[in-house]
């Protein structure tokens, strides 16, 4: 009833003050949910998180591989076809061990850090001074056959030891300048890298000062078993064609990260999000749309978003203009995790965040927005695609974790995911509302709040 009467007040307002750029409400939106809703089937979700979780999925590995093979075959059976888009990236496994002690300071317990991309070596020499390792500071400095003594800063953490080592240093210890211990990259390989380890900043300025005072101290830096190698991941992508003579041009990405972390079964993070696209696809594969829905798992991202960030390169510029949003889901299934919200990264609204509160508040409630990067949105955001990464805040304590199993999944938290992302997309696809490139806008969107929410 409600719904019936603002119809015309819309239409008049928009007649009269020239508003609104995209069509009015239609009365039959939940009936459009309705077809997506009533055909997700949650224990598909389910399924198929458990069956990706059954171990790591470590990007450039076997079982990332084999994850990559399950989705294809997914995709597939739906009635799509795939594309298998290789990457070739480093991969880093830390080391075995690591040590460093000085002397006269035998009874040190040494708060150390190393540093990804990091290579091995052991070193015994006298410990200088080098201040923040930038060219300048080297010049000062004698370095030469020694280990440099370096505050963090300025420069990249790589920056300095490249520095460092091209004035003669034979391993570099960077101190912190605020508290904690540094857990680090040096981006990238490099071949004239030194060995390297992190200290505290207290650490740090303790040897500083006995430095200051004159003394000499003889140092000895010791990393073992760290491997850098290069090796393969992929995104797996399934396009859903729009209806050939309703095409409108518009491009929709719905994606996911199939990759998990070393040691963690990434039922969470994010099998759930896969899952979840797979069965978007599946929901979707046969139903009418103007626009092109391509759903995307991505490797590697938790190796630095590579997947996304190769995925986006990869597109043309009339791919990138045509894309009028993407919806990232990930952690979007545990049941220890809060509310769903949805993350953009300049912590702007935008369409994506638009169609995600309107669903929510069709189906659920309300969803909010804040401002997170830390996922495959990012990459998107930074060419200009309104993008938003959907996930239930504050995060689960297993993040991360080999507690991220299957035991921890709701199937309600799931449902209720799926069924908003699905309804977002859904209304902007299917044929009868108004490409978003020409309406700027999202079709009648609903009030929604920043949220500054505790993430972990
Ligand atoms: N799923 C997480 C992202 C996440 C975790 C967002 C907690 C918000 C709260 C993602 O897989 C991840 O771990 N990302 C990395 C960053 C990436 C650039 C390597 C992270 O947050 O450390
Ligand atoms: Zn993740």
């Amino acid at each position: 009833m409600l719904k019936k009467s603002l119809v015309p007040f819309c239409l008049v307002a928009s007649l009269t003050f020239g508003m609104t750029a995209y069509a009015a409400p239609h009365p039959s939106d939940s009936a459009f949910d309705n077809k997506i809703v009533k055909r997700i089937k949650v224990d598909n979700i389910y399924k198929m998180v458990k069956e990706l979780s059954e171990e790591p999925r470590v990007a450039g590995t076997k079982s990332e591989h084999n994850a990559v093979t399950y989705i294809e075959k997914k995709f597939q059976s739906y009635g799509y076809d795939t594309e298998r888009q290789p990457f070739e990236f480093y991969s880093f496994s830390g080391p075995t061990d690591f040590s460093f002690s000085v002397s006269g300071f035998e009874d040190t317990d040494w708060d150390l850090g190393t540093f990804t991309y990091g290579v091995n070596g052991s070193v015994t020499e006298e410990l200088v001074y080098a201040g923040l390792g930038r060219e300048s500071d080297l010049d000062d400095v004698d370095v030469d056959g020694k280990i440099a003594l370096i505050k963090r800063g300025e420069i990249s953490f790589a920056d300095k030891v490249k520095n460092a080592a091209e004035a003669g240093a034979k391993a570099v210890i960077i101190f912190n300048n605020s508290s904690g211990t540094i857990n680090g990259t040096l981006g990238g390989p490099d071949d004239s890298f030194v060995p390297v380890l992190a200290l505290t900043k207290k650490q740090g300025e303790e040897l500083l000062e006995k430095l200051d005072a004159g003394e000499e101290l003889t140092a000895t830096v010791t990393v073992e078993g760290a491997e850098t190698k290069e090796s393969t991941s992929y995104n797996v992508i399934a396009t859903k064609k729009p209806d050939k003579n309703k095409d409108n041009g518009q491009i929709i990405i719905v994606g996911a990260h199939h990759d998990s972390v070393e040691g963690a079964p990434g039922a969470n993070d994010d099998a759930s999000g896969t899952a979840t696209t797979l069965e978007l696809a599946r929901v979707m594969a046969n139903m009418p749309t103007d626009t092109e829905i391509r759903f995307i798992t991505f490797g590697a991202e938790e190796n630095g978003l590579l997947g996304s960030y190769a995925y986006v390169e990869s597109l043309s510029e009339e791919d990138v203009e045509n894309t009028v949003g993407m919806f990232q889901m990930d952690m979007v299934g545990s049941r220890d995790a809060g509310k769903l919200i949805m993350y953009t990264v300049d912590g702007e609204k935008n369409v994506v965040t638009d169609l995600g509160a309107a669903a929510g508040s069709r189906l659920s409630e309300t969803v909010n927005y804040g401002r997170e990067g830390r996922s495959d949105h990012v990459p998107f955001a930074e060419v200009g695609i309104p993008a938003a990464l959907f996930i239930h805040a504050p995060v689960e304590p297993w993040y991360h974790s080999p507690e991220d199993s299957i035991d921890k999944i709701s199937k309600d938290k799931l449902q209720e995911v799926a069924e908003i992302v699905g309804a977002a997309v859904y209304q902007i696809a299917r044929p009868d509302t108004p490409a978003l490139k020409n309406a700027h806008v999202a079709p009648k969107p609903v009030d929604y709040d920043f949220e500054e929410r505790e993430l972990e």
